[in-house]
């Protein structure tokens, strides 16, 4: 189900100023030019520094409908994109798969359809199969987001993630960032991997090798099984969880082990560069992946990540909708 649809890429400008948004869907970092990675980035940027209570609510997606379609659990990503809608002025759906027509046999793409019969103009889809928004987007003609397709990707988790190291650090081309963790079954890595590449960094995928594909190095990426061999070169750290719902049995002798080999502590962080950066996409497992000590401590932005997410999908929905209005039935 991974057919990516061809969208032309009218993307030809080389300032991210002179680029105009032309995609209807977000599906992926993978088939995103740098230039359109920067755009939303830039646009995000400018709500990072809105304060909606210092100023009249903004009515860009007046008379849009937002649907949230989450069919696997989700706080951060479903909540901000909802917050996001709204702060926007959009109207929205919250569709619950469990409490739905699904559970009488209704199809996947006939529920989606109905949602759309109903006037939404973006659909926000998380789904445990990878490439389920991709189905969606040749299936339906409003806009779809996907908002983490099964071990695929996670393209706003990914763009929140370049944010925050964008402030925090000042840059992304030719910092090294290590991804920590479950690589196998992340789709934070991958919408990592690509976005990160574009923009220039370098990416070390570090983790126990029943968790880290071989085939991953095709992507461009290092591989590396041993966390303390790659911190000390390390500008970043994004800390991934292990995704236990992914895993047919188990890949590890133990948990205890896990976080004692990858697991980051105050020790290992003494062994970091001094100004490293530590970013989770959450939930954390404290403990597992990483201390409160350091997930709480003044390298780690996990919090602003979030505060982040909401600007990006902010970005996303206003650019997408943008689109939608100046190529209205031209697509279908
Ligand atoms: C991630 C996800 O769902 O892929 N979480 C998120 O969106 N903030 C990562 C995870 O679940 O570990």
């Amino acid at each position: 189900m991974q057919n990516v649809p061809e969208e032309p890429n009218l993307t030809t400008a080389t300032k991210p100023e002179q680029i105009i948004w032309t995609k209807r869907d977000l599906l992926d970092l993978e088939n995103l030019s740098r230039e359109e990675i920067e755009l939303i980035l830039d646009r995000a940027e400018d709500f990072v520094k809105d304060d909606p209570r210092h100023q009249e609510k903004r009515s860009d997606l007046k008379g849009i409908v937002v649907a949230n379609l989450f069919f696997e659990p989700s706080t951060r990503t479903r909540t901000s994109f909802g917050l996001a809608a709204k702060r926007l002025s959009a109207d929205t759906i919250d569709f619950t798969p469990s409490s739905s027509s699904l559970i009488k046999g209704e199809s996947f793409i006939d529920t989606a359809k109905n949602i759309q019969a109903m006037g939404a103009d973006v659909m926000v889809v998380r789904h445990a199969v990878p490439g389920a928004p991709h189905l969606l987007a040749e299936h339906l003609h409003c806009a779809i987001i996907n908002a983490g397709d099964g071990a695929h990707e996670h393209p706003t988790q990914g763009l929140l993630d370049i944010l925050t190291i964008r402030q925090r650090l000042g840059r992304v081309e030719g910092l090294t960032v290590g991804l920590v963790g479950d690589i196998a079954h992340s789709r934070v890595a991958r919408s990592n991997i690509h976005g990160l590449l574009k923009l220039g960094a370098k990416v070390i995928v570090c983790g126990p090798p029943t968790l880290v594909p071989r085939s991953i190095s095709r992507l461009g990426v290092e591989i590396s099984y041993h966390l303390d061999d790659i911190l000390p070169h390390c500008d970043v750290v994004n800390i991934l969880r292990i995704q236990f719902e992914r895993q047919r049995h188990g890949l590890f002798p133990s948990v205890h082990e896990y976080a004692m080999l990858f697991g980051m502590n105050g020790e290992r962080l003494r062994r970091a560069k001094p100004d490293i950066l530590l970013l989770a996409p959450g939930p954390i497992n404290r403990g597992v992946e990483v201390t409160p000590e350091v997930a709480d401590g003044p390298h780690s932005a996990i919090l602003q990540q979030v505060t982040n997410g909401l600007a990006v999908r902010m970005a996303v929905l206003k650019l997408l909708c943008n689109r939608s209005e100046s190529a209205q039935g031209a697509h279908g």
